[in-house]
């Protein structure tokens, strides 16, 4: 967060820096949250507070060493890369003598090479991180460089020279004593936004920031620089030519980025999940069920060529990718491979321009999926993002763009977004079926009712959570969880794993079902809790017997087995511990409901452990390193 404000008659009016960016910094703590730090510009001095832990530790800190009023601040929140979360690596990090304050999100990959070169010209090193190097460089810069005059550019000028020794991905933002009424940033494939005020202006990772101040944003571009004042926002190069910034209206509502009632914003955005994926079908068809996804601005007859499709992501929203290939390639008939993003990049896959790359990412910023899509890019393929976040960076430099519209998540675990994620790319499968005749229109319709009706079927679901949230917490003491689905069951399965690890710090492990007995099947002794995704009976019936009999298998070992299956499966009641209906729907749409409570399990079990769902330790929502 930066900021700088204006005084009314020589006083702070209202608000000083440092609330607007503490409150930034407590909108913003979701994206790292291992150590905060904060520093203000008053009378021409810098004053810096910074603490290891949650952004609380940083506020008792300053209830003992309060900071100076002052009008220029920058505050941060940390996702330690470079050096452990403590004190000392969190930033901001001082340098020329204590007058210039710096933060910094991203990795600065040629740190080593420019910390010798400093340490060479006496330079000392506090801290084990590469952003104390990038302030160290910048204040070489201002004073050996440019010998500390403000007059020309001053601290900007500083800051572009220093951005073209720096090789990486980085969001800087750097304040002066010399220069008071002024913060300078920069940005290389990383995020950062202005929010333009009236005698005042912000800067944020993101709009969520400052959407208490204003809905007007500026979006800039790769490689630059902007300078704000109370007054001003001027945006250059990093050469110094003079750049334009793309402005644009927020329109999202600050009180759907609170918790609207609930414990946490994951219980919340659970409960959200019937309008995420309301939303995201919303507009999108017209009344003879013909889909409209003008929006996606690509070729349609580029479209109509593809013949292979490769869907990268990571975490939820690859297996959010892995429910997409069931369904595209039985709706499309087109071939489609999922990848991990950080696996993609370095087997040297077979990418031409007949091939439609399909990233799935809710913050679109994930560094690894950024550098998969640039990847595909030059090697000619075309690109489409299925993204939640309006303007992040991924959908911006994807040739086309189907945005999910979940809303803000907040909470570190995907929830509502994974669901808008398969939601839209069941929409793009159909769009493609559509286009390429593969389906018959009124397939497509019906389809799409079904899928109109699943946002009334997942409300059913967390009406009646009772029972799930009863059974987490019995569980809060279990030390393994096997999670077991077949076909799109599989992906839910290791999606089911993930939120049970992430949240709970429980080993669990998902697997596809029939793959049990060529190992897995080993792990299972007497007690172990096994969730079973079981397919609907009334699809393929042998997907379903087969589901049925590995229920037998663990079961006969010892396992507990607890069943998410379809009202009306009395199947599997006779092997199941625990049996939790979830609502009829056809086969490939059964993820947006089995998720469900398995969200809810492993809320319920975290919760019972008494961790901090929200923001689980050693994880950050954006991932903007690789
Ligand atoms: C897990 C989770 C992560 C993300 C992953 C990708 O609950 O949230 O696994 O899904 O880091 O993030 P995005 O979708 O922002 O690219």
């Amino acid at each position: 967060m930066g900021y700088v404000g204006r005084s009314s008659n020589g006083k702070i009016a209202g608000y000083g820096a440092l609330d607007v960016v503490l409150e930034g910094l407590r909108r913003l703590e979701y994206r790292g949250y291992d150590s905060a730090g904060v520093a203000v510009v008053a009378d021409g001095v810098i004053s810096s507070r910074k603490k290891s832990g949650k952004l609380n530790n940083l506020l008792v800190e300053l209830e003992e060493n309060p900071l100076p009023d002052s009008l220029t601040g920058i505050g941060h929140t940390r996702w330690a890369t470079h050096g452990g979360p403590s004190d000392q690596n969190a930033h901001p990090h001082l340098a020329d003598g204590g007058k210039l304050a710096l933060i910094h999100n991203g990795i600065i990959e040629n740190f080593a090479e420019l910390k010798l070169e400093l340490v060479g010209k006496g330079v000392t090193f506090l801290s084990e991180t590469d952003t104390e190097v990038a302030a160290a460089l910048l204040a070489d810069i201002f004073r050996s460089k440019l010998n500390g005059d403000v007059s020309d550019g001053g601290l900007t000028r500083a800051m572009q020279l220093a951005c073209q020794r720096l090789e990486g991905a980085f969001t800087l933002l750097a304040v002066h004593a010399d220069q008071p009424d002024v913060v300078v940033a920069a940005r290389r494939n990383s995020p950062l936004v202005v929010g333009l005020g009236e005698g005042e202006n912000f800067l944020g990772s993101d709009v969520s920031g400052f959407i208490d101040h204003t809905r007007r944003a500026v979006e800039l571009g790769q490689d630059q620089i902007v300078t704000i004042t109370a007054d001003t926002v001027e945006i250059t190069d990093f050469f110094g030519a003079p750049a334009e910034g793309k402005e644009y209206h927020v329109n999202w509502d600050p009180e759907s980025a609170e918790k609207g009632g609930f414990a946490s914003f994951m219980e919340k955005e659970i409960h959200d999940q019937p309008d995420a994926v309301a939303q995201t079908l919303l507009g999108r068809s017209d009344i003879h069920g013909r889909l409209t996804l003008d929006e996606l601005r690509i070729d349609v007859e580029l479209l109509k060529s593809v013949n292979k499709i490769i869907v990268l992501a990571c975490g939820t929203s690859a297996y959010a990718g892995q429910v997409a290939k069931y369904a595209i390639e039985h709706w499309c008939r087109i071939p489609t491979e999922v990848e991990l993003s950080h696996e993609f990049r370095y087997r040297d896959p077979i990418v031409d321009g007949n091939t439609l790359v399909v990233s799935i990412s809710q913050s679109g910023e994930t560094m690894d999926t950024l550098m998969a899509v640039r990847y595909a890019k030059e090697q000619g393929a075309k690109t489409l993002s299925i993204c939640n976040t309006n303007g992040s960076t991924i959908p911006r430099e994807s040739d086309a763009v189907l945005y999910t519209h979940a809303g803000p998540e907040i909470a570190v675990a995907s929830t509502k977004a994974f669901l808008a994620q398969i939601t839209a790319a069941y929409l793009l499968g159909l769009y493609l079926a559509q286009l390429r005749g593969n389906k018959f229109q009124g397939e497509i319709k019906d389809i799409l009712a079904d899928l109109g009706k699943i946002p009334a079927k997942i409300q059913r679901i967390l009406d009646n959570e009772g029972q799930i949230k009863d059974l987490g917490r019995s569980m809060a003491d279990a030390k393994s969880v096997l999670f077991l689905g077949r076909h799109v069951g599989f992906p839910v399965a290791m999606e089911g794993a993930l939120k049970l690890k992430e949240l709970a710090y429980i080993h669990a492990e998902g697997f596809a079902a029939g793959e049990l007995k060529h190992g897995p099947i080993a792990l299972i002794e007497e007690g172990q809790p096994v969730f079973v995704v079981v397919p609907s009976p009334r699809g393929r019936d042998s997907l379903h017997s087969k589901v049925v009999s590995n229920i037998q298998e663990v079961r006969a070992r010892g396992a507990k087995t607890i069943v998410i299956a379809e009202e009306g499966d009395e199947a599997v009641k006779a092997y199941a511990e625990h049996v939790f209906y979830i609502p009829e729907a056809p086969t490939l749409l059964a993820p947006l409901l089995a998720t469900v409570p398995l969200q809810i399990f492993a809320l319920e079990l975290a919760q019972a452990k008494g961790y901090d769902v929200d923001q689980p330790r050693n994880l950050a929502k954006s991932v903007t390193v690789e």
